[in-house]
């Protein structure tokens, strides 16, 4: 059976139960997250062939220090670094090195704000230089999913709703959705319940309620969905090599949907990608 509590009763660590936030929760959220997301704003006009991961690690810690924010991923379960860097085949937490990106390469950059104790998650996908249609597609396609989520967000819903969605979507695209990485509440904690899926149906997961905070992330292939691990224990890639997208945001649960607390004020929640029509 699920539980529901008020954030500030709980014991700081994930018990299974879920938070619900106050007013007050809300707006240590807006903080965080708009912090997250004008690194990310930064971060669009820099990516161009010849810069490394590690040169983008250092902009996200040094923006965050200079803001009064610690990135979350910093020495969590051994990770050393201040924000994850995917390219192409790599589905998700891809670490910095000095490896320059290159032209027609796309990146996801995943970076989380610590502000006085919350926690704000987003990434979104970055083109280097000119890439293919097919690369510019899946980009579309899974920017468009995360949206879809985020539209089935609603108090009384199930959180299968928001997978359900992305996943009539993505496979309608001739896409697939990755099955072993999910969404997670996130507020006072980095990870805590309850897991968002990203496939499945309507009458699955907990009941969503106002006051609910948890992330959509989907990650899309060109491919087929399978990933593995590589030795270093974090890089995940698809197995077939196929290129692989994720954008993740943020979200509230209000009395009538929700809030995107890590939108792009500046736009640039799609960076290099064609406006929307
Ligand atoms: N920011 C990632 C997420 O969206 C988690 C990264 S954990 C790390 O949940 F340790 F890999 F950095
Ligand atoms: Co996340
Ligand atoms: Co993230």
């Amino acid at each position: 059976m699920v539980t529901y509590l008020e954030a500030d009763a709980a014991p700081l660590r994930n018990t299974g139960q879920i938070r619900l936030y106050d007013e007050a929760g809300f707006e240590g959220m807006r903080k965080a997250c708009n912090l997250t997301a004008r690194c990310l704003d930064e971060l669009a006009s820099m990516v161009e062939p010849g810069l490394t991961t590690n040169a983008i690690d250092r902009f996200v810690f040094e923006f965050g220090m200079d803001h009064g924010a610690v990135p979350a991923t910093l020495n969590y379960r051994g990770y050393t670094k201040s924000t994850c860097t995917s390219i192409n085949h790599v589905v998700c937490h891809g670490i910095p090195d000095d490896k320059p990106l290159r032209e027609g390469d796309i990146v996801n950059i995943d970076v989380t704000y610590i502000v006085d104790g919350w926690h704000g998650d987003s990434s979104r996908m970055y083109p280097v230089g000119t890439i293919k249609r097919a690369a510019e597609r899946l980009l579309e396609v899974t920017h468009d999913c995360l949206m879809l989520g985020i539209e089935a967000v609603k108090p009384g819903a199930r959180t299968g709703a928001i997978g359900a969605a992305i996943q009539a979507y993505a496979e309608g695209e001739r896409c697939s959705v990755v099955r072993d990485f999910c969404g997670h509440g996130v507020g006072l904690l980095f990870h805590d319940a309850p897991n968002i899926l990203h496939y499945g149906s309507v009458n699955e997961g907990v009941e969503m309620r106002p006051g609910m905070i948890f992330t959509i992330e989907p990650m899309i292939n060109l491919g087929k969905p399978h990933v593995k691990v590589l030795s270093d224990g974090w890089t995940a890639v698809t197995r077939d090599r196929s290129l692989s997208a994720q954008y993740e945001h943020t979200v509230g649960v209000t009395e009538t949907g929700c809030e995107i607390f890590t939108l792009s004020l500046a736009g640039l929640d799609r960076p290099g990608l064609p406006p929307k029509i």
